[in-house]
């Protein structure tokens, strides 16, 4: 058999591995009429992408369970990171991927924050080391290929920030026209700074981002020609859920709780997605032993107190969120009131057993300002808030029984946060709260510096 038919073969198998279905009604849609809707047909609930029973690795033998993708890699021109694991994504074609490459970022044990605030096992997995800078750019290398593969010569996305940045990089890569929609003056500088240097078309819409997504939604609605490019495209979870391998083979197990920041609801499905799927196929080498691979985190979701409709969902016990007018935290890529995931994210919450809670600004900023002075990692605003909520429940800081008992069980566990953008990208909101002893003027010669040393010392 030669072996373009054996390829055409090998990618007509992959394709019967995946379904495009509706997470609420279960409907089931072609994968490759993607970008002609959004939406569910039926009811008009959110896409998601599911893997069928054929694609159960581990019918497929050792060779292949041990390392995912092995064979597919050995073809492809990236075969780290996120594309370690073309197997379980649903590009079909090696030609249409998109790759800078990305993911593999590190997970990195953060013993000096566990010890000052009474944690046995914490670790912190910095998205932000990803080729924008943050871990949308797991998403956007699914999501772009996959548009060339529809044959989409236009993209187009809502944004606080870190996805316009990404969208437009990855566009530029590909050679695609890429248009953003970002809420004028209410994102940072550095963001935007990135999405004119790749060359994007950038609109400042003078209204929030939750205004700006209804606006691309509705352009792409309008035929196909424009692919929208926000999460509610099934084709970036896709990506994004890789974070979960990583961290499952970084640490060698499941990690007992994974605590994320929430704003539209994207990333916290993707994870648990990710997780469920090592549960589902059993593809990590490093998580072989049974006992292991039943066990699943915790999804713990945080979000800015100002923005935070899922949070409050949750405290209340309901199915479904109500939607905040007005949303308002400092911490931007967090600022969204009406987040279109809603309905995964709140599943991811009480599937795993997981929670939702939120931070003040004040609380995201110290948290900041403490992951960066005693760990050294630099991340933006939004990525502090599962620190922030760490040291609330701290036993140092917690009055409330409510909080103590949540301390107690994560005390001894293994957490890890995820750090999803870097710090560069927002210098601004560090400045802006600078203590000016911090900073002080000599003049050119040793004899006032060593002063001025002896006087701070
Ligand atoms: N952290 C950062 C740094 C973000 O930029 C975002 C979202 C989130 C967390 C929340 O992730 O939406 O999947 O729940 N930023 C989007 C943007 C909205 O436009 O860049 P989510």
């Amino acid at each position: 058999m030669d072996t373009r038919k054996s390829e055409n073969q090998e990618i007509e198998q992959k394709r019967r591995s995946f379904t495009l279905s509706c997470f609420i009604c279960n409907s089931s849609f072609e994968i490759d009429d993607y970008g002609s809707f959004y939406y569910c047909k039926k009811c008009g609930g959110v896409l998601e992408i599911r893997i069928t029973k054929s694609n159960d690795l581990s019918s497929l033998g050792d060779e292949r369970r041990l390392s995912t993708g092995a064979k597919t890699l050995s073809r492809l021109h990236s075969s780290r990171g996120v594309w370690k694991y073309s197997d379980l994504i649903p590009v079909w074609h090696e030609t249409n991927v998109v790759s800078m490459p990305e993911g593999e970022t590190p997970l990195v044990e953060c013993r000096n924050l566990a010890r000052a605030l009474g944690f046995k096992s914490l670790y912190v997995k910095f998205e932000g080391l990803n080729p924008t800078g943050s871990f949308k750019d797991r998403g956007m290398t699914v999501g772009v290929s996959k548009a060339n593969e529809l044959g989409f010569k236009k993209l187009i996305c809502a944004s606080t920030g870190n996805t316009s940045a990404s969208l437009a990089a990855y566009s530029a890569k590909a050679n695609l026209k890429c248009i953003v929609l970002i809420p004028k003056g209410k994102i940072a500088l550095g963001k935007v700074a990135q999405a004119v240097a790749y060359g994007a078309e950038i609109f400042q819409v003078e209204g929030n981002f939750d205004e700006c997504l209804r606006m691309a939604t509705e352009i792409a609605e309008q035929g196909r020609e424009i692919l929208l490019l926000n999460s509610v495209n099934p084709f970036r979870i896709e990506g994004q859920k890789t974070a979960a391998f990583e961290i499952t083979e970084q640490l060698g197990f499941v990690p007992d709780n994974v605590i994320l920041p929430v704003g539209n609801g994207g990333n916290i499905s993707s994870l648990w997605k990710g997780f469920k799927e090592i549960n589902q196929l059993a593809f990590i080498e490093t998580v072989k032993d049974i006992e292991q691979r039943e066990r699943s985190p915790r999804m713990i979701g945080i979000q800015a107190e100002g923005a935070s409709p899922i949070a409050r969902a949750f405290r209340s016990g309901a199915k479904s969120i109500e939607i905040e007018k007005e949303p308002h935290t400092d911490a931007s890529a967090i600022n969204i009131g009406s987040p279109v995931n809603w309905a995964k994210a709140l599943g991811a919450i009480y599937e795993s057993h997981g929670y939702s809670d939120s931070v003040s600004d004040y609380e995201i900023f110290e948290a900041q300002r403490l992951l960066a002075s005693s760990e050294g990692l630099f991340v933006e605003p939004a990525s502090a808030t599962p620190i922030a909520y760490l040291r609330n429940i701290s036993s140092r800081n917690s009055q409330e029984s409510q909080s103590r008992d949540q301390y107690e069980r994560l005390k001894d566990s293994t957490i890890v946060c995820v750090a999803t953008g870097n710090g560069l990208k927002d210098p601004n909101t560090v400045m802006r709260d600078l203590d000016q002893n911090q900073i002080k003027v000599v003049s050119a010669d040793a004899k006032s510096l060593e002063k001025s040393l002896f006087v701070s010392a």
